[in-house]
């Protein structure tokens, strides 16, 4: 099968040709085996880049993996495989799921228990950019912070991968969204969507634009900021925070990790919630899995959309990487596989 296999640390962005490139596309990689009764072998069709994926290949994640590895994590497809064991899919079934690596290749072999059945009406190319982002988005606001309706919600990188679904989400519970992005077609997106007040950073400052938001609403400040980005912006961000505001650490997206002072998050009654979606598998699967459930049944119902800005083959997974290097991506930037499909669709 074919596979991108990161055999050294480095960026990813580089051409595939480049000797220096850490990523190279393997053509004859051995199909994966089922490994157990209860395995699952799925021919992949879609598998979407995370910023996760990136700072892997980087070396700069929070988890290191052996070299050589096959990156990628949510994926979409078509079971191809079952053990002798296996009750819940038959061969054909169209599933989705994520992992921990593995997932920018033709095949992948997961246990039954960690798929999901991808139901009527669902596109199976938006399901695989599912799991991360709007697991991420839906179990922050959702189960952590509790966002209510009528609630502010300020987010920050609004248009990109995880900052679009916890816009979505925000609207799908009833709350008043501020959306945080740079540039006109990223802010356009965003009011397209109903977002309450859009914040174009290219020209805009925050802080000012936020506050006139709130004051011409008579709101009393955020009730809850959901923070993919870090650095200064994070530092303005806490200006409009008000008492017993709930903030989701989601990551640093700008490189740099903020600082969040502990003096005022005492008088002001802040709660921080540190927020690792990945870690739920290990320990609250239970809370991840009626997440998922739950948003493939909101984008059956057309509740939730799926923004795909690029879309790329699996040879071209350097320019996939530049996009996200550059903030060019609104929403999620795909690799799919199928060689059916125009290239103009791509
Ligand atoms: N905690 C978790 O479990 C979890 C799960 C998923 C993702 N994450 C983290 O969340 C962050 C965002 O992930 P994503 O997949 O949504 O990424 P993404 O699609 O690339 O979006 C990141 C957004 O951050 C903004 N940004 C600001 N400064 C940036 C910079 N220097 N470089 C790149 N982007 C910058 C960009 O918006 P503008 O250009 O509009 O400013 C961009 O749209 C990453 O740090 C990722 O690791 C964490």
């Amino acid at each position: 099968m074919e596979a991108l296999v990161c055999r050294k640390l480095g960026d990813p962005t580089l051409g595939l040709e480049d000797n220096n490139s850490p990523i190279i596309l393997s053509r004859n990689h051995p199909i994966p085996q089922l490994d157990s009764p209860t395995a699952v072998r799925v021919r992949i069709k879609a598998t979407s880049l995370n910023f996760a994926n990136y700072l892997q290949i980087l070396g700069k994640y929070q988890e290191k993996y052996p070299l050589p590895f096959i990156p990628g994590s949510d994926f979409s497809g078509v079971v191809d495989a079952v053990g002798p064991k296996v009750s819940d899919f038959r061969v054909g079934d169209p599933v989705c799921s994520f992992a921990g690596l593995g997932t920018f290749a033709e095949f992948i072999v997961v246990d039954q228990s960690h798929l999901f059945r991808v139901p009527q009406g669902c596109d199976l190319v938006s399901a695989g950019a599912l799991a991360v982002a709007f697991g991420t988005s839906h179990v922050g606001l959702v189960h952590r912070a509790q966002l209510t309706s009528g609630q502010v919600l300020l987010v920050l990188g609004a248009a990109g991968g995880v900052g679009l679904a916890a816009v979505q989400i925000g609207k799908a519970c009833g709350a008043i969204v501020i959306a945080v992005a740079r540039g006109d077609e990223k802010v356009q997106l965003l009011k397209s969507l109903g977002v309450d007040h859009v914040v174009d950073l290219g020209n805009e400052n925050v802080t000012q634009s936020v506050k006139e938001f709130l004051q011409a609403r008579k709101l009393k400040g955020i009730d809850v900021l959901y923070d993919p980005v870090g650095g200064k912006l994070t530092k303005e961000s806490l200006r409009l925070l008000k008492w017993g505001t709930k903030i989701l650490i989601i990551g640093f997206a700008s490189g740099e990790i903020p600082v969040i002072p502990a003096n005022i998050a005492l008088v002001k009654n802040w709660t921080v919630h540190g927020l690792y979606w990945g870690s739920y598998k290990i320990h609250c699967p239970g809370v991840l899995e009626d997440s998922i459930k739950e948003l493939l049944s909101l984008l059956a119902r057309g509740l939730i959309s799926i923004y795909i800005s690029h879309s790329y083959r699996l040879s071209e997974a350097n320019l996939a990487f530049s996009a996200i290097k550059d903030r060019k991506v609104i929403g999620k930037v795909m690799i799919v596989f199928d060689e059916k499909l125009p290239r103009s669709k791509l």
